[in-house]
């Protein structure tokens, strides 16, 4: 049983690294964001606003594994209000149950911003994803234009960048790199150099693992 922690700011990548990784080593896949996303939409569809701690709270609280599966949870609107929730501890208490049931269950890839610091400060490998904010909002931009939204780059430049600053600044589990977290950068890799080398620490953490099997007991 592994537990891989991803984090990183919006659009590094975290996504299609964990789901590589989860299918190459068989291990469940969590992607945290849709927890905070699905709590915004909860609050959205109810009138509700997302910086009020009451009514996020309460949404958080009620949340459904079906609520998180939604496909329409990826627009610009619920982005914006994800981070609103995301900065509420209350909202964060609420979730944290939840993704350490999940990955304590089977093992797990789990990516998102506080995986490595706050729900599982002791995983077993962490890392921590990142791009420049112009390569980043490239993508975003890409991901839109092939569901048939066209937004101006500078539009989403700054959406990502406002989110990074939000997410970085709170002070309930802001954005940060573990102290022990292996930082890959996609600005100059692509999908599949990253791939390999989070696989790279994968691999080194499986071979302590069985000469730890391997050792007699007793020994170290
Ligand atoms: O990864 P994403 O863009 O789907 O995340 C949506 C929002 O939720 C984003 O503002 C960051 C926040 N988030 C968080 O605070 N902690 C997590 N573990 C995952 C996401």
């Amino acid at each position: 049983m592994i537990i891989i922690a991803i984090d990183g700011p919006a659009a590094a990548g975290k996504g299609t690294l964990a789901k590589r990784l989860a299918a190459t080593l068989n291990l469940p896949y969590l992607d945290t964001g849709l927890l905070y996303r699905a709590t915004a939409k909860l609050v959205l569809e109810a009138g509700g606003n997302p910086a009020d701690h009451e009514t996020a709270t309460a949404a958080a609280r009620a949340l459904t594994e079906a609520d998180a599966a939604r496909a329409d949870l990826r627009d610009m609107a619920t982005s914006k209000a994800a981070s609103q929730v995301a900065s509420i501890p209350a909202v964060r208490a609420a979730l944290l149950a939840y993704q350490r049931a999940y990955a304590n269950a089977n093992g797990a890839v789990l990516d998102g911003r506080d995986i490595g610091t706050v729900i599982f400060p002791h995983a077993d490998v962490k890392l921590f994803v990142t791009a420049s904010v112009e390569a980043r909002a490239k993508r975003r931009q890409a991901e839109f234009i092939a569901k048939g939204e066209h937004i101006p780059l500078a539009d989403v430049i700054a959406d990502v960048a406002a989110r990074d600053e939000a997410d970085r600044r709170r002070t309930a589990s802001p954005l940060i790199p573990a102290e022990d977290a292996i930082l890959i950068d996609t600005t100059t890799l692509n999908a599949d150099e990253a791939f390999l080398r989070a696989m790279e620490e994968v691999k080194k953490k499986q071979a302590i693992f069985s000469r730890e099997k391997m050792a007699p007991k007793g020994t170290s």
